[in-house]
C-alpha cells in the first residue's frame, strides 16, 4: 500500500518534472561524432514497479534540483531566442527544450557561436547536435531538400559510403543496438545466449530473443505455419569465414549485397534470425509462412529487417526470411509504417 502511494507520488513527481522539460535528455545532443557511435536516444522511463529499485532521497532531490536547473536553462535560452528573428514557434520549442537539456549547446548560443542555419537543424526534432556539419555538408549538395529532408539524410548516414567510415557501436548489448555497414560490433563482443531448443531449429539467441521466437513460433503454429530457425547467433569468426567463402564464389561488390562483413552482421548480436530458408532462390517470400511473418511478427517484437526497396538505406538486397527482436513497441511502428529500422532510428526525436 505504502510503495503504490510512493509510486504514484513519484510519478506524479516525474509528470511535473517532464511539464518542466526537465527530463529532456537529447541522448545523441553535443557528443563528439567520431570514432564512437552516438546511440539512439533513451527514452525517459518512469520504472517498474516489478523491476526497479525504489530511489533514495537523495536521488529524488538531486532529480529536482535538475528538474530546476533545466527548467532554468530554458529561461536563459528562451530569453536569448526571443531576440532571434526567423524562427517558428515550434522550432523555438525545440530550441528551448534541448539547450534546457544540454548547457555546452546553451553557452554556445549565449557566446553567439550557433549560426542561424545551425538554429534551424536544431530546431527540429530529430536533429543531432553532433551532426551539424554534416547537415550544412548536405544541404550544400543537395539545395532543393528541405532541412528535415537533410537532417533524415544524414541521420541515415547517406552522405557516408557504405563500409567508408565505421563507427563501433556504443552499446553493443543494448536491445536497440543498430548494426549496418556504417555501425560495427567490438570484434569480442559475445552476447549472453540461449539455445532455441528443440522443435524450434538450429541455433541459439540471447533469452529475450529466444524467448519471443519460440512464442513467435508456437503462435504460428497454432495456425498452421511451421517456423524454425535455420541461422541465429553467429559469432565473429562464423560470419568472418561465411563472408569469405562467398567472396571465393563472387565478386565482392555482390557478396556485399547478401552478406555481411565480419564485425557488421546483426546475427552478431543474438537478436537475428533466418527462418526457414536463407536463399533468395527458395522465394520464401511466396509461402504461407511469410505472409504470416508479414502479419504478425510484430505481435512478437520482431521486425522484417532487409525489406524490397530499402535496399539503398540498409545495403542489402530483400531478405524475407531475416528477422530482428527489436521489442513489440519498435517493432509495431516498424512494421506499420513500413519504414526500416534505420529510418526508425533516425526520425525518432532526441527531444523530448
Ligand atoms: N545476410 C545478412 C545481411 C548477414 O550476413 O548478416
Ligand atoms: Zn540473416
Amino acid at each position: 500500500m505504502h510503495k503504490r502511494i510512493f509510486w504514484r507520488s513519484l510519478r506524479l513527481l516525474l509528470v511535473v518534472a517532464l511539464c518542466l522539460g526537465a527530463l529532456a535528455t537529447a541522448g545523441a545532443v553535443g557528443r563528439n561524432e567520431v570514432p564512437v557511435r552516438p546511440e539512439a536516444m533513451p527514452v525517459a522511463d518512469v520504472p517498474s514497479e516489478e523491476t526497479s529499485p525504489a530511489p533514495t532521497q537523495e536521488e529524488i532531490r538531486a532529480a529536482e534540483e535538475e528538474a530546476k536547473a533545466a527548467s532554468a536553462r530554458q529561461r536563459r535560452a528562451s530569453g536569448l531566442l526571443a531576440r532571434r528573428g526567423g524562427l517558428t514557434g515550434q522550432q523555438r520549442e525545440v530550441l528551448c527544450t534541448r539547450m534546457g537539456a544540454d548547457e555546452v549547446l546553451l553557452q554556445r548560443l549565449e557566446r553567439g557561436e550557433l549560426t542561424r542555419t545551425e538554429l534551424t537543424w536544431l530546431g527540429i526534432p530529430n536533429a543531432r547536435a553532433d551532426r551539424l556539419d554534416r547537415y550544412d555538408a548536405w544541404a550544400a549538395e543537395y539545395p532543393e531538400d528541405s532541412p528535415e529532408t537533410t537532417v533524415l539524410q544524414v541521420n541515415l548516414d547517406m552522405d557516408q559510403d557504405f563500409y567508408s567510415l565505421i563507427w563501433e557501436t556504443a552499446d553493443p548489448a543494448s536491445l536497440e543496438v543498430l548494426v549496418n555497414k556504417h555501425y560495427a560490433l567490438p570484434a569480442g563482443y559475445v552476447p549472453e545466449l540461449e539455445a532455441l531448443g528443440k522443435g524450434y531449429g538450429s541455433g541459439s539467441l540471447r533469452p529475450e530473443a529466444a524467448q519471443a521466437f519460440r512464442a513467435m513460433a508456437d503462435g504460428a503454429r497454432a495456425d498452421g505455419v511451421s517456423l524454425r530457425s535455420v541461422s541465429a547467433y553467429r559469432s565473429y569468426k562464423q560470419q568472418n569465414s561465411t563472408y569469405h567463402r562467398y567472396l571465393k564464389q563472387y565478386k565482392q561488390t555482390t557478396v556485399d549485397t547478401f552478406s555481411a562483413r565480419p564485425g557488421h552482421s546483426e546475427h552478431q548480436t543474438g537478436l537475428s534470425l533466418d527462418i526457414n530458408v536463407a536463399s533468395t532462390r527458395a522465394h520464401f517470400e511466396n509461402t504461407a509462412a511469410f505472409a504470416w511473418l508479414k502479419e504478425h511478427c510484430a505481435e512478437y517484437g520482431f521486425i522484417l529487417r532487409y525489406d524490397k526497396g530499402k535496399e539503398a538505406i540498409t545495403g542489402y538486397r530483400f531478405e524475407p526470411w531475416h528477422y530482428r527482436y527489436v521489442g513489440q513497441e519498435i517493432a509495431k511502428t516498424c512494421m506499420d509504417q513500413g519504414i526500416s529500422y534505420e529510418e526508425y532510428l533516425s526520425l525518432r526525436p532526441t527531444v523530448n
